[in-house]
């Protein structure tokens, strides 16, 4: 039987646990305490467990009080973020990443680390993807459960996030995620699902948004039917910060732990629904339990180890890092540079090369003990080169001084190395970007400077694709994405080709907005309708023949990769798939091999093709190695929503191994013959509107969904659940938003005219990261988060008034908050109620 080593220093069983706690401690024990810390009951010995974020690094808050004070938390190592380190297409990268970031978390008294972040990328504007890994599930789950393991195999637990659906950041906080269930099967859940059956999570977060109607933290289907009784999840599913929406109804669907927590209302209804018989004892039971189960699991592992982390090994590994995830997304021939070429024909422009964006902005913010940026990587170097900064980045204003500046030294140089991206006002958590441009002054420069003939070599530092219209006339780009505090050591290496290019693209490049596969309904309003279905990202392009910059799996290298020799063999369910790849260039370098198979050509619609497997493999120059990469047979199948399960059909389908989505080497066909025969689960108009990718939503849509899709609501009113932004008609609402935001307004304009420093950077910085993120907010997400700066008696109170009943409102504010009735005797559990 279970038991734990408690801070008594004694060990009691789980059971015993539950037979002594009471009601309310029970009630207490599925809420933090503060931001970052669960509840802990020192008289029976059950620790406070030290929940943090994620992904990229461990954040720990310096402030004991538990304060979510992002700009002030202890040094960690700042690596790769998701979308940098997926570009590898090598999860052991992830892996080992991982580990590093759990012996320091260790360290650091951390129980459960809140990562990783495994949504899908369905629109490259989601101002998180760069916390994120691919548009693709397959490249989702793979990383996702290498990371897990990583972390796991320390004695860390994880938190995967954010279930489900939570594909902007907008409307994050009450959105409604509206998806057919074979999308979400095949596209928004597998990632999940690989993660939670291949590296067993101790936790789950669920997301803020609706999914179907149902907000996550409430959805019995997703976090019961689906998770623990399809997957066989064990662990404990926690909220996202103030994500919890009905706290007796979220016990029932299966979740546990509401986090931060410390909301009186929750406590209280939990209690309240037990003693009034609303909810059963046995639910309250079981969650404790695996709360309990959880402390006993993750409170072993934080123990300070004998020896402590190696910051400088995790630095290296960081390096190593993020020098295999550049991404050489054009060149013709210009890079890599000869680091002894001429003084005075290297010029570098661009601001971002001192002052390198490393990772993005929001809660995984790292502060590291030390950046390198690609300056200080040049300079280490010795490389001879003019600098001229070009532009600022966290303002929209250009400087006709600093570009009269590097139009002069680009005209005196040979090459320019214009470093480029975006900046944190630009690409955050807590918001999305409306378009893909670069910042104007950047976009504006770079025409210049091309209209000047110079030959310009791009680096980019963003977290998610850029439109480049001027790519064409472009010597090379080169994309770090977000590196890490080391990014400026992988810069130089691939620059000056001390390593060979070998990341590739997790998410297709599009040009503009627009050719988004989302772009039918991205950040509309309140119900975001996914009506482009299963077709998302290269699954769409591919079949609707959309114009990209750069496909899904693009990347180049300094040498060159022939592919040859294909076989397949199909043992059992088992299909192998071997080729030689043969370095044919004349420098050492690594190839990622992406198997695809074309789907059958049945009655279901489905993408032209998809990634079943792949691998990366390190040829010498003029080496050839013998590859091999194998899926299951039952990976070609399809979610059927008649029969509500994974279907494999018969049919003629075909291997292909490729160097991207786009460049097919080789191909073979593959006859499937132990499926069914095809036969849609659809009426006929879903089969018409989706033989091909849809353009703009199809009538058919709730069909496809099968049900009604909600219209949203319109009416301007303040209710809980109304982003503050679109509470037009209410006084309260403006009120409490120019409230909020006139005080950060005033940060903002105090932080701008302090001179130029990190200091003024970080202040302006964090102003702008909440000025962004508060419209966004409802009042009952502000309730939930806001430690008690916002009761929810009050936000309960005020949505009242709004609703044109103020007499009732105001009684609700008057009556403070909700106190649990002081009865004795419910379930399992002791009687008494605590005095606390
Ligand atoms: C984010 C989570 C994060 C949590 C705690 C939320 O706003 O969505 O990913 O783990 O805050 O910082």
């Amino acid at each position: 039987m279970s038991s734990i080593a408690t801070t008594s220093g004694q060990s009691s069983t789980i059971d015993e646990l539950l037979a002594q706690l009471t009601l309310d401690e029970k009630a207490q024990l599925l809420g933090g305490v503060d931001t970052w810390n669960t509840f802990a009951v020192p008289r029976l010995g059950i620790p406070s467990l030290l929940l943090t974020d994620g992904p990229h690094g461990v954040r720990t808050v310096r402030d004991e009080g538990g304060s979510f004070d992002l700009g002030n938390s202890h040094p960690a190592t700042s690596f790769p973020t998701s979308a940098t380190v997926a570009h590898s297409w090598d999860p052991r990268h992830a892996r080992r990443m991982g580990a590093a970031i759990a012996l320091e978390s260790r360290d650091l008294g951390v129980h459960v680390l809140l990562a990783p972040g495994v949504n899908i990328m369905r629109d490259p504007r989601c101002g998180r993807n760069f916390e994120y890994y691919s548009e693709d599930p397959l490249v989702s789950g793979a990383f996702g459960s290498a990371f897990v393991q990583g972390v796991q195999g320390e004695g860390v637990a994880t938190s995967v996030k954010h279930f489900a659906a939570n594909s902007n950041e907008d409307y994050r906080f009450v959105g409604d995620s509206v998806i057919d269930e074979r999308a979400l099967r095949e596209i928004y859940l597998r990632a999940f699902e690989r993660i939670v059956r291949e590296a067993k999570p101790a936790t789950v977060m669920c997301a803020y948004n609706r999914l179907n109607g149902t907000f996550c933290s409430d959805h019995r289907e997703l976090l019961t039917g689906i998770l623990r009784d399809e997957w066989g999840f064990d662990g404990v599913v926690m909220t996202d910060w103030g994500a919890m929406h009905d706290r007796v109804a979220a016990l029932e669907a299966g979740c546990e732990l509401d986090m931060p927590g410390g909301v009186e209302h929750n406590g209280a209804a939990i209690v309240s629904a037990v003693e009034h018989g609303r909810l059963a004892p046995e639910v309250l039971d079981e969650a404790v339990r695996r709360m309990l189960q959880l402390v006993e699991r993750a409170s072993g592992g934080a123990v300070t180890s004998a020896e402590p982390h190696d910051p400088v090994a995790h630095a290296a590994l960081a390096r190593e890092i993020a020098t295999d995830s550049g991404v050489l997304l054009a060149n013709d021939g210009t890079l890599p540079i000869d680091p002894a070429a001429a003084p005075g024909s290297l010029a570098v422009i661009g601001e971002l090369f001192e002052k390198m964006r490393f990772q993005g902005a929001g809660s995984s913010l790292i502060l590291p003990p030390q950046v390198v940026t690609p300056k200080d990587a040049f300079d280490r170097r010795g490389i001879a080169y003019t600098y001229a900064r070009g532009y600022r980045t966290l303002t929209a204003e250009r400087d006709a001084g600093l570009e009269r500046e590097a139009l002069a030294s680009a005209a005196a140089a040979k090459t320019v190395l214009f470093f480029g991206g975006l900046d944190d006002f630009e690409e955050s958590e807590g918001f999305d970007r409306s378009h893909l441009r670069l910042g104007d002054p950047q976009v504006a420069l770079l025409r210049d400077l091309l209209d000047s003939g110079a030959r310009v070599v791009l680096v980019l530092f963003a977290g998610a694709p850029v439109e480049l219209p001027f790519a064409e006339e472009l010597a090379a780009v080169l994309d770090l994405a977000l590196p890490g505090m080391h990014g400026g050591e992988a810069a130089a290496a691939l620059l000056f080709g001390e390593a060979n290019p070998s990341g590739k693209l997790t998410e297709t490049w599009i040009r503009t907005a627009d050719d988004s596969s989302a772009a039918a309904d991205y950040d509309r309003g309140v119900v975001a309708r996914y009506a482009e279905s299963i077709y998302v990202g290269y699954r769409f392009h591919d079949k609707a023949g959309t114009a990209v910059r750069y496909p899904f799996g693009h990347g180049l290298s300094y040498t060159s990769f022939e592919y040859r020799d294909l076989e397949v063999r199909v043992e059992g369910d088992r299909v192998s798939v071997a080729a030689t790849i043969a370095n044919i260039g004349d420098r050492d370098g690594s190839e990622v091999l992406q198997l695809y198979v074309r789907n059958n050509d049945g009655a279901v619609f489905k993408a032209e093709q998809e990634l079943r497997a792949f691998t990366k493999v390190r040829v010498a120059a003029g080496a050839a190695e013998r590859v091999a990469v194998e899926f299951e047979l039952g990976d070609l199948s399809y979610w059927d929503v008649a029969e509500h399960d994974w279907v494999l059909e018969d049919g003629e389908y075909e291997i292909r191994l490729a160097a991207s989505a786009a460049d097919v080497r080789l191909a073979a066909p593959l006859v499937v013959d132990r499926g069914r025969t095809s036969r849609s689960p659809y009426p006929a108009a879903v089969d018409a509107d989706y033989a091909r990718p849809p353009i703009g939503i199809p009538e058919s849509f709730p069909a496809l969904v099968g049900r009604a899709v909600p219209a949203g609501d319109p009416s301007g009113r303040l209710t809980l659940e109304t982003r503050f932004a679109d509470a037009r008609r209410s006084l309260i609402g403006r009120l409490l938003l120019g409230a909020v935001s006139g005080r950060v307004r005033k940060d903002f304009r105090v932080a701008q005219a302090l001179p130029e420093s990190a200091e003024r950077d970080a202040r302006l910085k964090n102003a702008h990261f909440v000025l962004r993120m508060m419209p966004s907010m409802s009042l009952r997400s502000m309730a939930m988060s806001s430690g008690g700066a916002m009761p929810y008696h009050l936000a309960a109170g005020l949505a009242e008034i709004d609703a044109g009943h103020p007499i009732r409102g105001i009684r609700r504010i008057l009556r403070g908050p909700a106190k649990p009735p002081a009865t004795t005797h419910v379930g399992a559990g002791p009687t008494e109620r605590t005095e606390s």
